[in-house]
């Protein structure tokens, strides 16, 4: 049988159950998924953890899943794609407002490569409103993210701004 090969690429800055739910979706459409973490995102964003550390967390978190590979590209995301024989990009869509956004990545993708194809996945309702970014400013304001991320990148996270960086102190 041929083997279905999709790339699921992003900042993953950190990884959301967001991104777990899009991750549990995609291997009913396809037998092998690349997770691939961005050297170049076209967000500019302030880094919580580098590039390095995040495909070590999601390494991690999908070690016993021999379907999902987590690697780091660099350059475009078509060149690393058609490298892997990936035909296939999946984008989680979680809102109207992402949609112009991924709509001109789609396009744009394609004319530079056209054999490849963009699928959006609706994430569960419970992570329509969740994002990395969100999750960094709660996480560093003191709040609680505990539901929002996968235990491993809980702890890295209070590691990285200790258990009670509670709001109030300044
Ligand atoms: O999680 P993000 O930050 O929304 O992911 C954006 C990402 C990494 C998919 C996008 O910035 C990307 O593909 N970067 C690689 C460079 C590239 O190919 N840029 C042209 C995209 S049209």
């Amino acid at each position: 049988m041929n083997e279905t090969i999709a790339v699921y690429p992003g900042s993953f800055d950190p990884p959301t159950l967001g991104h777990d739910d899009i991750i549990r979706r995609s291997l009913k459409l396809v037998n092998r998924l690349i997770v691939a973490v961005a050297r170049t995102s076209t967000h500019s964003k302030s880094n919580l953890f580098d590039v390095d550390e995040r495909v070590e967390l999601l390494r991690t978190i999908y070690a016993g899943d021999e379907e999902i590979e987590v690697v780091a590209f660099s350059g475009l995301l078509v060149d690393f794609a058609r490298t892997r024989a990936a035909r296939l990009i999946i984008r989680g869509l979680r809102a109207v407002s992402d949609f112009e956004y991924e709509f001109q990545m789609a396009l744009m993708n394609r004319s530079l490569w056209p054999e490849v194809e963009v699928i959006f996945m609706a994430p569960a309702t419970k992570h329509t409103f969740l994002s990395s970014s969100m999750v960094r400013e709660v996480s560093r304001l003191g709040g609680d993210v505990s539901s929002f991320v996968d235990a491993i990148v809980l702890e890295r996270m209070q590691e990285r701004f200790g258990e009670s960086s509670g709001g109030a102190s300044e």
